[in-house]
């Protein structure tokens, strides 16, 4: 056996017992899409042979359940209270792709304790035991819970939006994450932008400044204009991918996710696994 295939055998028995990629989706301001892309980046993910899990983080208005068309008996608070272990309430979304449902309220009501806070992001450490990749769909703001998830994981998928608001909520969430010595990669998604072109200039605006004030490099994930393929998949309670399989927002997600799982993946070659999946949706 020559040294390139002793190398080889080696890294793939280390890949084998490597923990799941987690990946946060954040953006301080709200309404930006965080949440149909983390849906969809799951399903994307799943259709590229990984095997996802997708956890909603937003305990002021969870809702990633109702964008995937999902309803579950249990949720996050069953886990938290101890009445049910953290596999008792996943649920299948669909071939490949499980969904650990939130629950509303809590920041904003009750106001989550510290222990709590700590307990549902520790359970990402064995979440990442079972799965390829843990996703995690976040509340708006930068308050304590959606950095605890963002320092938590290996990549932070920040969405901006042409809204100058926007951009600078990114900014500052970012220069947060820096300042409490974040380890993980960062990458801009712009949403909602009129055309590619201003999509760049916004990542170019923002990963120019993150490197000049902040030392950090901003990766790019990618642009998705306003599309309302979008807005009608939410209405359709099914991710865009699979409603509007031909709509370009499916191909920068497809894009975004073959960049996050550096997998090679286009929509021609997902149809079939697409197809499948749209009769667990419709
Ligand atoms: N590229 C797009 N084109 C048009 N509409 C979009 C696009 N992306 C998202 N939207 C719409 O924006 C709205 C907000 O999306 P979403 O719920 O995913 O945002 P969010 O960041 O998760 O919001 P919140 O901060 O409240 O959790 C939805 O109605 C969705 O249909
Ligand atoms: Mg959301």
């Amino acid at each position: 056996m020559n040294q390139g295939s002793v190398q080889e055998l080696a890294a793939l028995a280390a890949g084998s017992g490597q923990k799941a990629k987690i990946l946060t989706v954040a953006s301080g301001k709200g309404g930006v899409g965080k949440t149909n892309v983390a849906a969809n980046l799951a399903i994307c993910l799943a259709a590229a042979g990984k095997r996802v899990a997708i956890l909603d983080a937003d305990f002021g208005l969870a809702n990633l359940d109702i964008v995937l068309g999902i309803s579950s008996k249990y949720n996050l608070s069953h886990f938290i209270r101890g009445a049910k272990k953290l596999d008792e309430i996943s649920q299948p979304v669909c071939e490949g792709v499980d969904i650990y449902c939130g629950f509303s309220g809590m920041e904003y009501l009750t106001h989550m304790t510290d222990f709590t806070r700590e307990r549902i992001v520790a359970a990402l450490d064995s979440l990442a035991d079972n799965y390829d990749i843990v996703i995690v769909d976040t509340a708006a703001g930068i308050g304590k819970t959606v950095l605890a998830f963002c320092m938590a994981s290996d990549h932070t998928l920040l969405i901006g939006t042409p809204d100058p608001a926007a951009i600078t909520d990114v900014y500052t969430l970012l220069k947060v994450l820096t300042i409490n010595k974040y380890e993980g990669r960062t990458s801009l998604l712009v949403n909602m932008a009129h055309d590619v072109n201003q999509g760049k200039k916004i990542y170019r605006q923002i990963a120019s400044a993150a490197a000049q004030f902040l030392n950090v490099k901003l990766n790019m994930a990618g642009v998705m204009v306003k599309d309302d393929h979008v807005s009608l998949s939410v209405q359709k309670r099914a991710p865009v991918v699979l409603a509007y399989p031909k709509s370009s927002s499916t191909k920068v997600l497809m894009g975004v996710a073959a960049r996050i799982s550096r997998v090679p993946l286009s929509c021609s070659s997902d149809e079939g696994f697409f197809r499948k999946v749209v009769n667990w949706f419709f």
